[in-house]
């Protein structure tokens, strides 16, 4: 009566740096859920139980297909009672009572609304929205509220920025910036990173690296580029953060959230006729233009491997990276280095590959990191 043994199926890691995630998500029902109240924990500064649906909706969507049933989730890491609860509910109704209920809290509507607009964060969104103010126009109608120039532009380009950027028009903005990188030095560096990078067809933005081979030069580059962005009557809005790196400072404690590489986070206008296809442009648009987030960082050279790394994401597998070094291999890693803490010493590395050895790790693709 005994069958075959079962074919052993290899374990699921708890790690996204050991899991290969493609973009087609076999799961989104699950994890568009997840994403709605790990969004809401955010909002209310419970850390815990937004990474515990972070991680969950990390998990399903590195499956190579749909969770049929509870019980096929057995042996699979990160998912605990609670969300557990929320896929059984999914399963059997097609949606969540905790999700639906999220969605029509006003707090949670108006937090994600303010949170949508570039340069306001959840620190900002709160502060309005205990002042009772619940709408754009209740924000930019209080005379007591000083928006910055982020939050401005952000206004300002509101429609734009927030319409997803598409492949066409992300190399259309390569084009762009690399012609300015090579008109300023010929033996310039211009690598796509960010969401592009991993594959994806559309995204917020578009990131990018830039650099040249002689260390201390990159810090140039991006002025140098804003200036010809400038000139050429393109750039809407520009926040230009210079560099604060300095080697004897290495290693940080704990992972900065921010790398202390030159960079800037830009407004552009993108020409329709720069863009095979045309623009992704709203219906009944006929501006022949749109503006669109454009992201700069300027690592020095042998920093390169692990800015690229650190920039392109997702962010949940950066996270797990990180993790994993320090759980697993007593290792420091962010944006800048990667440092042995039983070893006490630095390990360089000029690829990502290098990066991945050093960890004891299998080599993960770019478009497998969309964890
Ligand atoms: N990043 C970073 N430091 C910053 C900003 C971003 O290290 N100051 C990293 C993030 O951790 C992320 C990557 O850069 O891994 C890209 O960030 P972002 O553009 O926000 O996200 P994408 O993955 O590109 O997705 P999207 O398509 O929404 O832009
Ligand atoms: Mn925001
Ligand atoms: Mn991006
Ligand atoms: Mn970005």
């Amino acid at each position: 009566t005994e069958g075959p043994p079962p074919t052993p199926v290899a374990a699921v890691s708890q790690y996204a740096c050991q899991r290969r995630t493609t973009i087609e998500n076999n799961n989104k029902i699950f994890t568009d859920a997840f994403e709605v109240l790990a969004e809401s924990y955010e909002f209310s500064e419970l850390e815990g139980p937004c990474l515990a649906f972070r991680r969950a909706a990390s998990v399903l969507k590195s499956l190579p297909m749909a969770v049929p049933c509870l019980a096929a989730t057995q042996g699979l890491p990160c998912l605990g009672e609670h969300t557990k609860a929320v896929m059984e509910e999914i399963l059997r109704y097609g949606r969540a009572f905790e999700v639906e209920k999220t969605l029509s809290d006003e707090r949670y509507q108006t937090l994600k609304l303010f949170t949508s607009v570039f340069g306001v964060g959840p620190k900002t969104a709160e502060k309005w929205y205990r002042r009772g103010l619940r709408s754009f126009s209740d924000i930019l109608a209080e005379p007591s509220i000083q928006l910055n120039q982020m939050q401005q532009s952000g206004f300002l380009h509101y429609e734009d920025i927030s319409r997803a950027v598409s492949k066409a028009e992300a190399r259309a903005l390569g084009n762009i910036i690399d012609e300015a990188v090579h008109a300023i030095t010929p033996d310039g560096i211009l690598a796509l990173t960010g969401g592009f990078r991993r594959g994806k067809e559309f995204g917020h933005d578009v990131d990018f690296i830039v650099t040249t081979p002689e260390l201390g030069m990159e810090t140039s580059l991006i002025p140098i580029i804003i200036n010809r962005l400038t000139r050429q009557g393109i750039l809407l809005y520009c926040d230009y953060q210079a560099s604060t790196f300095d080697k004897s400072k290495l290693p940080c404690h704990r992972f900065e959230a921010m790398d202390h590489f030159a960079k800037c986070f830009l407004i552009l206008r993108l020409e329709g006729s720069q863009v095979e296809g045309g623009l992704n442009s709203a219906e009944g648009d006929s501006r022949d233009w749109r503006a669109v987030r454009v992201d700069l960082v300027s690592p020095p050279m042998d920093r390169y491997a692990f800015a690229l790394l650190g920039w392109t994401g997702s962010r949940q597998f950066e996270r797990d990276l990180r993790r994993f070094a320090r759980m697993e291999r007593g290792m420091l890693l962010d944006n800048h280095a990667l440092y042995d803490k039983t070893k006490k010493e630095f390990l360089a590395a000029t690829t990502e590959r290098d990066i991945f050895a050093h960890l004891g790790l299998e080599y993960i693709e770019p478009w497998q990191r969309n964890a």
